[in-house]
């Protein structure tokens, strides 16, 4: 680890043992280190102690929480080209993408030490002379999040921020893969004044069982979730026991249509940010392209160019868009889903080669039909099945039926067609003449099997708050 320059960032690092786990670099095999993990009787009584500090945070004033939170951010740039690297050194995202990450996620940190200061409530006009009506809003209490291995970060920050500056306190279950990330995240708290026992990171010795704790401790009010939907609706069925509030972040299916008026330029560089960001691991990804039967050849000819001259490589390298996948499980079933829609028959635009460890040769798949399994499923990888329509009838038929609605793209210069298909949409999110979407500004969340509830935006800190409706009598 002699690539980190802070080494309080690496504090909380072990060595190898029963109770450690080791986390390797995607992008070569090695171990990089050990990080502990959390017994469950340390977890109860990491619960307790969450409990006690979340009373005394809430006791604070917000402007006191708002300048912690505001120093934990400064940390992040402070400390940006670390975190950046020990990012990329456990996830294998390219470092410029890594240190995008850092800022993105300390964006999330800045947006919600601000609205710690706007959390207002409401009055109410009265229906009798009597009364006097009004509303506050109070922190949920403690709360539980379990986070991703493709934002180590971001999706941390997305949570715990709007929690910290309710004046909930959160215990935090990262992956498994990537929990050095997180960890040396917390040291950057504590080292801003959020307590120790505020947040807190955990690990068990099986993810399950972590998760058992948050879904079923009554201390725990609220658990918010980014990851499959699979593990999503198990955690909503759990959390169903003693009625827990959920937020769930879940699997997305997005699709990228390029209609007839489309500037094919802008598509094709709207489709390579949507498609290939962090070697197409993330929730947002374009996983199924519809493009207009006029303009097929046309994108498909350029897109073709651009995905050659993609480079994949390990991420520390200069120059590399490209890393590997995460895990041997994540590149199997992406080459499986290839390997299946080309006996169905679909055709890459160039030869694939095989590469050695955890890489993949980015992919562009033409002739795809919609019934295709790589078209019904979250790919997760650098892979770009292109299917071809000719009536917008058709294609938002196509474009809804899936289990999912997290995000969308369309490219098209009509302003009647974008108004149309934005609403016919049946998704969170929709990206008009545009591939990145993602910002601290705007409300980030999915409908349908995709999830529930919204991060970022001025939305995002009423998922960490109750309403309480206060009725004066008497008056
Ligand atoms: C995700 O993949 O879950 C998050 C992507 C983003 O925030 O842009």
């Amino acid at each position: 680890m002699h690539l980190i320059n802070n080494k309080k960032l690496l504090s909380f690092m072990v060595s190898e043992s029963d109770n450690s786990i080791a986390v390797n670099n995607p992008a070569t095999g090695e171990c990089i280190g050990y990080a502990p993990i959390t017994s469950k009787d340390e977890i109860l009584d990491a619960i307790e102690r969450s409990k006690l500090a979340q009373q005394s945070w809430a006791e604070q004033p917000a402007k006191a929480r708002s300048a912690v939170l505001q120093q934990w951010y400064q940390l992040l740039l402070d400390n940006q080209d670390d975190l950046a690297r020990l990012m990329t050194l456990e996830q294998g995202k390219p470092l410029a993408e890594a240190k995008g990450e850092v800022m993105y996620g300390a964006s999330f940190i800045q947006w919600f030490a601000e609205e710690a200061k706007r959390t207002y409530g409401e009055t109410i006009p009265a229906p009798s002379g009597d009364k006097r009506l009004l509303t506050i809003r109070q922190p949920v209490g403690v709360t539980a999040a379990i986070t991703p291995w493709n934002f180590p970060i971001a999706m941390i920050t997305r949570k715990a921020a709007p929690a910290l500056a309710a004046g909930c306190s959160m215990l935090i279950k990262p992956a498994e893969d990537t929990p050095l990330s997180a960890f040396a995240m917390a040291e950057l708290a504590y080292e801003a004044g959020v307590p120790k026992d505020l947040l807190i990171i955990v690990l068990g010795k099986q993810a399950a069982e972590v998760g058992d704790i948050f879904t079923t401790h009554p201390t725990i009010r609220k658990l918010s979730f980014t990851g499959s939907t699979r593990v999503g609706r198990l955690l909503m069925q759990q959390s169903a026991g003693d009625v827990k509030r959920t937020s769930m972040e879940l699997g997305g299916n997005a699709p990228f249509i390029v209609f007839d008026d489309a500037d094919i330029d802008s598509a094709v560089a709207g489709a390579m940010v949507s498609k290939f960001r962090n070697a197409g691991q993330t929730c947002v990804c374009a996983n199924r392209f519809y493009v207009h039967s006029k303009v097929y050849d046309a994108f498909v000819s350029k897109f073709d160019t651009a995905v050659r001259a993609l480079k994949v490589g390990n991420g520390m390298q200069e120059g590399v868009n490209i890393g590997p996948v995460i895990n041997q499980a994540a590149k199997n079933n992406i080459q499986s889903l290839v390997d299946k829609a080309i006996e169905q028959g679909a055709e890459p635009t160039s030869s694939i080669e095989e590469l050695a460890g955890l890489y993949l040769q980015p992919v562009i798949l033409k002739n795809v039909k919609h019934n295709m399994d790589i078209v019904s499923q979250e790919i997760f990888g650098p892979v770009a099945p292109v299917i071809c329509f000719d009536t917008d009838e058709e294609l938002i038929e196509m474009a809804n039926d899936t289990i999912y609605g997290l995000a969308s793209y369309f490219y098209s210069q009509n302003v009647h067609r974008v108004w149309k298909v934005a609403e016919a949409l049946q998704y969170g999110m929709v990206g008009i003449n545009d591939g990145i979407i993602s910002t601290e500004v705007a409300p980030f969340g999915g409908v349908k099997q995709s999830g529930i509830g919204r991060e970022g935006a001025k939305q995002g800190i009423d998922e960490y708050m109750d309403i309480k409706y206060l009725c004066f009598g008497g008056n």
